[in-house]
């Protein structure tokens, strides 16, 4: 297929391109800056220039294009830092997923697009109620806490307008596996706390088992949302210490609540404490899909171990996933 990739230059972008081309795709990727561009090139795709929030230009961009499909991965998130006030940092990723998303539908559906997904996010989305692991089938948070509201009515909004059109809305899990991670330099010194009892439930991804879904869903995917996310959703208090010794970091220091929400406000709050974590069941069942990476435990020592200071490398991962895996289940 002829597929137009939006955020080609970024995170999951230059993960998902090599895997594109690699499955027999032509891409065109599209990027913000010349930096970007030559990494789109590099890659093996046509780069093209796009700021998504100009839908003149979305307009024209595609339909110059002439794509079969178009994957949305475009979000504003690095050097992502004050989580306190949440949905001022998503601000732009907000724009980049209603804005952008709108404007990306309207020009596939006069330039013929035949398949359409886009980029969305399962972890701290699930009803805070009930089993700790979701299925696409279960009600999203009614009530989301009122830092985040904008943040996950935009990824609402994406999903609804994607698979209103007929795509495809994947929940992504919390990305790693590049050495530049949100999570690395916090965890190194000592920021990223376990707060309370450390029950918020997170689901991983590693960055190239999301791509290779990515692919999947686009060669085979039905209109819908899939949960795209590892074998092992796990809560805050048993991942955490396993990342901070992978990374040779002493080990994270504890919060109550209320130190936390003072400190990093209500959304990590309700992260470390009561989020829940996404199934996979369906992504596997429907679009055959095996992980490179099924348990975190493996991908953070694969992703991380060769950044550990010295003296801390050459443990045998096993010592490292030595804290004994509390399976979850929906
Ligand atoms: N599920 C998750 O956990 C999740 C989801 C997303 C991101 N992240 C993390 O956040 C960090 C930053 O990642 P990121 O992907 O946001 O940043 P990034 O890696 O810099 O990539 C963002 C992509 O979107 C493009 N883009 C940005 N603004 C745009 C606009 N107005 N119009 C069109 N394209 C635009 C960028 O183009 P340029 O390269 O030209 O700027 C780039 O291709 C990474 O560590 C990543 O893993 C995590």
């Amino acid at each position: 297929m002829r597929v137009f990739v939006t955020g080609a230059s970024g995170a999951i972008g230059t993960r998902l391109v090599p895997e594109l081309i690699d499955a027999g795709h032509e891409v065109i990727g599209t990027s913000t800056s010349p930096a970007g561009a030559k990494r789109v090139r590099a890659l093996g795709a046509k780069p093209i220039a796009l700021d998504l929030l100009d839908a003149g230009a979305v307009h024209k961009a595609v339909l110059a294009s002439e794509p079969e499909a178009i994957i949305h991965q475009a979000t504003a998130l690095a050097n992502l830092r004050d989580f306190k006030h949440f949905d001022r940092s998503f601000a732009q990723t907000n724009r980049l997923r209603t804005e952008g998303t709108d404007a990306l539908l309207a020009a596939a559906g006069e330039a013929g697009v035949r398949r359409f997904v886009a980029q969305s996010y399962a972890s701290a989305r699930y009803a805070r109620d009930g089993g700790p692991v979701k299925s696409e089938d279960d009600p999203l948070d009614p009530r989301p806490v009122p830092a985040m509201r904008e943040t996950l009515a935009a990824l609402r909004h994406l999903e609804e307008a994607v698979t209103e059109a007929g795509g495809i809305a994947l929940r992504y899990g919390v990305f790693y596996g590049a050495s530049n991670d949100g999570l690395v330099e916090p965890v190194r010194k000592r920021q990223f706390p376990i707060v309370g009892n450390g029950g918020g439930v997170s689901s991983w991804i590693h960055l190239d088992d999301a791509a290779t879904a990515t692919v999947l869903a686009l060669e085979r995917g039905e209109r819908g949302v899939y949960n795209v996310v590892d074998d092992e959703p796990a809560p805050v208090r048993e991942w955490l210490p396993v990342v901070a010794e992978v990374l040779g970091a002493k080990p994270p220091r504890r919060f109550p609540r209320w130190l936390a929400r003072l400190v990093a406000g209500e959304a990590l709050v309700m992260m470390g404490t009561e989020s829940r974590g996404a199934s996979n069941a369906k992504a596997k069942r429907e679009l055959g899909w095996e992980l490179r990476y099924p348990s975190w435990r493996q991908g953070f020592v694969a992703a991380y171990a060769s950044t550990a200071p010295a003296e801390r490398r050459g443990l045998d991962p096993g010592v490292r996933a030595s804290h004994a895996p509390s399976r979850l289940s929906g």
